[in-house]
């Protein structure tokens, strides 16, 4: 597993596109933990608030041999996160955010740096892409004494930081979602962070 087999891709427009049930097969494996518990279902509607790859503009996939083992894809402005325009306006310029739909590494592959490979490829081209000001995602954000917060979980919050990632407090929001405890159809309200890079400092 990992080593000289290794190896990172990036797609851009439709080449990115066709790698949309590779994204599904991801999603469905790594988000079924602690935050995210997503349930393992395969297909459109996995995951009910995140729009589908349909409209990706790029994406960065690592592989072992010929299999996906990782990757991420995002969008353009337009995707509907959640936050209005006019409360992100007050940040940066809505339309120049791109937004990460997905990181994720089969588990399997995960605490072997690969992430690193991952940030390394994506971060850079978005920098010097269509004058792009900021690099975001959400996080859905379960309280500390959620009862299936795993006792070993090292936080993402300082990986996000160390790689220039910060949790914006006043675009906190909240969304009515499903996760893997929610009865099935009945959404429940969470509160939803955006972390962000601002590529202009
Ligand atoms: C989060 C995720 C993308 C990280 O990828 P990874 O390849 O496993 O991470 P890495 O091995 O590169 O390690 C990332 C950092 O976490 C630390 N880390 C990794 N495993 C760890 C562990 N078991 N305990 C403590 N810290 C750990 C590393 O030291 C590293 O720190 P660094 O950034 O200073 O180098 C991956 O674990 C994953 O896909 N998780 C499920 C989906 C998810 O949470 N996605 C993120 C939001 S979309």
């Amino acid at each position: 597993m990992g080593g000289d087999m290794i190896r990172v891709e990036t797609f851009v427009g439709r080449d990115a596109v066709k790698l949309a049930s590779d994204f599904d097969r991801l999603s469905a494996e790594c988000l079924s933990g602690w935050p995210f518990f997503v349930k393992k279902t395969k297909g459109k509607g996995s995951r009910d608030f995140f729009l589908s790859i349909s409209d990706t503009l790029h994406a960065v996939v690592i592989r072992d041999g010929d299999l996906i083992v990782g990757g991420t894809y995002g969008h353009v402005a337009g995707w509907n996160v959640g936050v209005s325009s006019h409360q992100l306006a007050k940040i940066i310029d809505p339309l120049k955010v791109y937004w990460i739909a997905l990181t994720a590494i089969l588990p399997e592959y995960q605490g072997q740096g690969i992430s690193h490979k991952i940030y390394n490829a994506r971060d850079p081209w978005i920098a010097k892409s269509r004058n792009y000001e900021a690099i975001a995602h959400v996080l859905v954000k379960h309280p500390d004494d959620h009862p299936h917060r795993p006792k070993s979980h090292a936080p993402l919050e300082k990986m996000w930081n160390s790689r220039g990632y910060y949790h914006i407090k006043e675009l906190d929001y909240e969304a009515a979602t499903i996760d893997a405890f929610d009865e099935p159809g009945k959404p429940t309200n969470k509160t939803m962070q955006i972390w962000m890079k601002d590529l202009r400092k």
